[in-house]
């Protein structure tokens, strides 16, 4: 029998993923797990959950074994603006958590999804249409992390008989879980604001263009990828996945096509202004296209109106 455990379950992607992963294999196959306990944030309590934190080997092999995991999406890791305030803890949790984990997963022959990032690639990659094997030199800690985690799982995979498999994944919009603390967190929040204040004043320029990707293609790239036919996967590690590139002049445009009075102004934050100058514009993502039949479901105009729909009944505009 199949059985997952989530790391980091209680973030921006987990909190979405457990549930999702229940829907499809049953609540009791899903561990979720996280080093905050689940009253905190409220998620996760439709199933089992365990305190974990994934830089103790121990403690990752205790779950893992009691659990009889076969299959661990590991989703523990620092952002890329709080990395870039604290590398040390980035450096300890975003590869010491991954190489222990990894290290278990080896140990107890469970396949491994990992999540990369548009924050793998630097000032030196092509930034438009950026292909799946491309320069990558990136500039922020977050980056080096992401490098060193996709270069890793191919080691595990090549040499240790792992099934790693994982994704750079773009900036996830998404109405659960806020995001914590990263450069692409801005394409949340404006919602929020719009609701709530219709105005937000953006921490990067209006012409930061970056790509992007509504949570529930993510969660199924995520689950699709996992389920893939090994013997079409020629990447495995890191595939390109995007679904829209924006700007926060452009999801300001679409904004006001559901608030028209909303107003955008700008605050420029010079660090995550340089981390998003530094990450593609576009990414070419025809690698899984073709090896594991990725498409996007949500363009735009599809996620803008789904947040709306979802948050406007949750957020009370007089806040
Ligand atoms: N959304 C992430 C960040 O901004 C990128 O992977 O850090």
């Amino acid at each position: 029998m199949k059985k997952i455990l989530v790391t980091g379950a209680l973030g921006q992607i987990g909190s979405e993923l457990v549930p999702e992963l229940r829907r499809r294999f049953g609540a009791e196959a899903v561990i979720a797990s996280d080093i905050r306990r689940r009253a905190a944030a409220g998620n996760g309590d439709d199933g089992p959950f365990e305190f974990l934190d994934c830089t103790r080997i121990r403690q990752v092999q205790d779950v893992v074994r009691r659990h009889g995991i076969t299959t661990i999406y590991h989703m523990a890791a620092l952002l890329s603006a709080v990395a870039e305030e604290k590398p040390q803890a980035a450096w300890d949790l975003n590869m010491g958590g991954l190489y222990r984990v990894l290290e278990v997963a080896r140990q107890h022959d469970c396949a491994l999804f990992s999540p990369s990032s548009i924050g793998a690639f630097g000032p030196t990659t092509p930034p438009d249409h950026t292909p799946q094997v491309t320069i990558q030199r990136p500039t922020t800690i977050y980056g080096v992390t992401k490098v060193a985690a996709e270069l890793l799982c191919d080691y595990y995979a090549l040499h240790l008989g792992v099934d790693t498999r994982g994704l750079r994944l773009p900036g996830l919009i998404s109405h659960g879980a806020p995001p914590g603390g990263g450069t692409t967190d801005y394409a949340v929040d404006i919602f929020h604001q719009a609701i709530r204040h219709r105005r937000y004043t953006c921490f990067l320029g209006p012409g930061s263009c970056l790509d992007m990707m509504y949570m529930p293609d993510a969660i199924r790239a995520m689950i699709e990828l996992m389920a893939a036919d090994p013997g079409r996967l020629k990447h495995r590690n890191a595939f390109n996945v995007t679904a829209m590139q924006l700007t926060p002049e452009r999801l300001a445009g679409e904004i006001r096509k559901h608030i028209p009075d909303f107003v955008i102004d700008y605050d420029i934050d010079p660090v995550r202004q340089a981390i998003a100058d530094s990450w593609p514009n576009s990414m070419d993502d025809s690698a899984a296209r073709e090896e594991w039949d990725w498409a996007p479901r949500y363009d735009l105009a599809a996620m803008a109106k789904d947040m709306f729909d979802n948050l406007s009944t949750r957020l009370n505009p007089s806040d």
